[in-house]
């Protein structure tokens, strides 16, 4: 019974049925599918382990920098375009303004072998050299993985291989783990987040290598509160990103009452950043750099790092706004609304604040910052802008200035003594 279709990328298969196996030809390659036993797709459930505090593993000091190929790239991530990026990342400057951590996520997973290993899909055919060469670059490398059989892309997740491939993964030498939720449904309900977040965690230090731990599991249940007891260094706080504007503001608003869940070893993550992907403009891109540092926010650029505008390099790799997310202290502002102005103050180790007036409305309006409001210990003394990188005064206590439509004043502010 010989059936064939086209596929929306215009390749054709070729189907037959025999003995109850489907036989496909699509272009060179030949596949066998046989029916599904019970079992296949839902495996047994596990009941998941009792709650205890997994020990801090005394990484992400200050928020994960680095960059992570979903944003743009989506399932056509390979080898190649990784080692690309990372030779760019080197030469244009990226790695020396720190952001370090080179980030595959879902759609490298193959099959696993006889012994249960997973083995990557052939866009990965030898992850250890890739992540040796990573390393040789000066650079670390993070791999993605879900606590369901499957993960979001329906690519094998880590189900009931939690301390296997967090085996594989430090023979690798992988130096950072994204465990993102949503695949993990098929099996439990929202209930079980936090045990199987935990058990990834006790996996990774039983692992015998030190690996940054970010939970992706949208903010369900209140992360914040219990991410830092199952081991992880970051949680997602929200939903996924677009490249627009509602979506970006959105993320960042629902930070507010993860603040004080931020510190040195564990961080609120408002999603990766969108800078440079193209819908928004360099303005918003410069508002959204500003409001992950003033938060604290893990940088993971999501962009094409091999074809950015020289507008785009200077805002991912704006020292002094990257210093104010890196600052030791690891506070995350809040904002303060007054009409379409929202203002973030940031206190920073050295006694000064970073703060950032960000313009919500349609057209440009005035900022005013007073020094009285930025919880200072003494009188403003120097102000500088983190954008124009000049030095500006404040009178009387005051500095304002103009802010375009959706576009930010950034100032980080010192005190007199
Ligand atoms: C979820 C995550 C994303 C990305 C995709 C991959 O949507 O939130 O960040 O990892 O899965 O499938």
């Amino acid at each position: 019974m010989p059936k064939s279709g086209p596929l929306h990328h215009g390749l054709l298969v070729v189907g037959d049925l025999v003995a109850n196996e489907l036989h496909l030809t699509r272009d060179t390659d030949q596949m066998v599918a046989v029916p599904a036993k019970l079992g296949d797709e839902y495996p047994a459930y596990t009941t998941p382990p009792a709650l205890h505090d997994v020990p801090y593993n005394g990484l992400a000091k200050t928020p994960p920098m680095g960059w992570n190929d979903w944003n743009q790239f989506q399932s056509k991530i390979d080898d190649k375009t990784v080692r690309e990026v990372v030779d760019t990342m080197v030469v244009n400057g990226m790695r020396d303004a720190g952001y370090v951590y080179v980030n595959i996520d879902d759609t490298w997973e193959g099959v696993r072998d006889a012994q249960g290993t997973l083995v990557p899909n052939k866009k990965f055919p030898d992850m250890k050299a890739l992540v040796d060469y990573v390393h040789s670059k000066g650079m670390k490398f993070g791999i993605y993985s879900s606590p369901g059989p499957r993960t979001c892309a329906e690519y094998p997740g880590s189900y009931g291989h939690e301390e296997q491939d967090a085996k594989t993964y430090a023979s690798w030498g992988i130096d950072y783990l994204k465990y993102d939720w949503c695949g993990a449904r098929m099996i439990y309900s929202n209930d079980s987040i936090q045990p199987l977040y935990q058990k990834m965690g006790d996996a990774l230090l039983k692992s015998g290598r030190s690996i940054v731990y970010s939970l992706c599991e949208y903010g369900v249940g209140n992360v914040e509160t219990w991410g830092a007891k199952v081991g992880g260094n970051l949680w997602r706080t929200t939903g996924d990103i677009s490249d627009n504007w509602t979506s970006m503001i959105s993320n960042i608003e629902k930070q507010a009452h993860t603040a004080p869940y931020a510190g040195p070893g564990h961080w609120n993550d408002p999603d990766m950043l969108e800078i440079g992907n193209g819908k928004m403009t360099d303005e918003e891109y410069r508002t959204h750099m500003s409001l992950w540092a003033l938060t604290a926010a893990p940088l993971i650029a999501g962009n094409d790092i091999r074809n950015m505008t020289p507008a785009i390099k200077e805002i991912l790799m704006n020292h002094e706004v990257i210093a104010v997310d890196q600052d030791a202290l690891g506070k995350q502002a809040t904002p303060v609304k007054s009409g379409d102005m929202e203002t973030w103050v940031k206190p920073l180790a050295d006694g000064s604040v970073a703060v950032g007036v960000v313009n919500m409305g349609a057209s440009e309006s005035m900022a005013t910052i007073k020094a009285s409001d930025l919880g200072l210990d003494a009188p403003a003394k120097s102000a500088r802008n983190l954008w124009t990188h000049a030095s500006v005064a404040f009178h009387d206590g005051v500095y304002a200035a103009k802010v375009p439509s959706h576009g930010v004043l950034m100032l980080r502010v010192s005190a007199a003594n």
